[in-house]
């Protein structure tokens, strides 16, 4: 099975062609990305009108280059992926009505992938592993520790109640005067930067539901930064130590109670994954795997390029959900919105029809 995947909900452009293997993983054939980082790098954050015409004007090129980085045509395809949501809207619907229009076109069945289901399953494209699993997806957008049970069967064991993990490391860096996005600039900061300099809070610590907070710790180290400014370079790194080592106290912190959790509904994870933008970082990467071997689990981290958004995570949730015969129509919607768990769906008001 071979499947075009789309990824467009964002700030990078992707097209990939993926395949099943013998042994269970997928084999990516091609995966071509685009980042738009330099075109938003001026606004210190994505903007989503740039976001969407960046897309339109590079994605049909990007799939010409993976059908023939993949040596095959759109005939040998058995469906088309496209990430449908959640995302800038604009951009969703780039990515989606070229998927629509290639199906079309081609005849093939349609997938709408939801973006976060594809960072979920990256870890079975990868390594091949079983479910049920304990996926931490931390990325600029998401910070959910996620019971996976299986394609399109998730329990959602807790989330951020106000920043995500990565938008924290952006709003932190952006704060100290670093480039966007801020994740590897922090982290590249923290490594020269005394982690016990300054005594940030570590929110939620201990708490039983294995949600996260860190707009507090961002505050805290404002505050910090504006008792001490004019910031030498020694002050931004310890900064970004000190900050750095309050999340990876606080994700190693949230994981434990998570896997209590976890293990309360569905018995013993095949794994721990973590997913997301944000484990591109060493020292998370690190502290998770103390944490795994503690606990006697395995850690599987795709590598960083498969971590942060890309085209072959989204064919793969696409072959995942074709061999199960899951596929969309062409009416299908582009979402802005579009949670792990549909019982998260329900509307709070029932519609009155008007
Ligand atoms: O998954 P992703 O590529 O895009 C979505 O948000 O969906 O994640 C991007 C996020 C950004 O917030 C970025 O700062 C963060 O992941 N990130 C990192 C690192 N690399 C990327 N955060 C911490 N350390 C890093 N090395
Ligand atoms: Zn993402």
């Amino acid at each position: 099975m071979r499947i075009l995947g789309l990824e467009t909900t964002c700030d990078e452009t992707a097209a990939a062609v993926v395949e099943n293997g013998e042994d269970g993983r997928g084999r990516i054939l091609a995966n071509e990305i685009r980042s738009q980082i330099a075109d938003h790098a001026a606004y210190g954050g994505v903007v989503p009108e740039i976001a969407a015409r960046a897309h339109v004007e590079v994605l049909d090129g990007l799939i010409a280059r993976a059908l023939a980085e993949s040596g095959l045509e759109l005939a040998d395809m058995d469906g088309i992926a496209a990430a449908a949501g959640p995302g800038l809207i604009g951009g969703v619907i780039v990515g989606l009505t070229a998927g629509k229009a290639l199906a079309l076109v081609a005849g093939k069945p349609l997938i709408a992938v939801n973006h976060l289901e594809a960072h979920a399953l990256t870890a079975r494209l990868t390594d091949g592993i079983g479910f049920p699993y304990l996926l931490l997806l931390a990325s600029g957008g998401h910070t959910q520790l996620v019971c996976v049970r299986g394609v399109g069967d998730y329990v959602r064991l807790g989330t951020t109640v106000d920043d995500a993990i990565g938008e924290a490391f952006d709003k932190t860096a952006k704060m100290l005067g670093l480039p966007y996005p801020g994740g590897p600039e922090v982290e590249k900061e923290a490594l020269r930067g005394d982690p016990e300099r300054f005594d940030l809070p570590r929110p939620m610590l201990r708490r039983e539901v294995p949600n996260f907070s860190l707009s507090g710790l961002k505050t805290a180290v404002r505050l910090e930064a504006e008792r001490i400014a004019p910031l030498s370079a020694t002050d931004v790194a310890d900064l970004c130590a000190s900050f750095q080592a309050a999340v990876v106290d606080v994700i190693v912190d949230r994981s434990r109670v998570a896997l209590r959790a976890f293990q309360a509904e569905a018995g013993r994870p095949t794994a721990l994954v973590v997913a997301g933008g944000v484990a591109a970082n060493q020292a998370i990467r690190g502290a998770l795997t103390r944490f795994a071997t503690e606990a006697g689990l395995r850690l599987v981290t795709p590598p960083p390029a498969l971590c942060t958004d890309n085209g072959a995570m989204i064919a793969w949730a696409g072959l995942e959900r074709l061999r199960l015969g899951l596929t969309d129509d062409l009416t299908t919607p582009a979402r802005a919105r579009w949670p792990l768990e549909p019982a998260e769906e329900a509307p709070e008001v029932e519609p009155t029809g008007v």
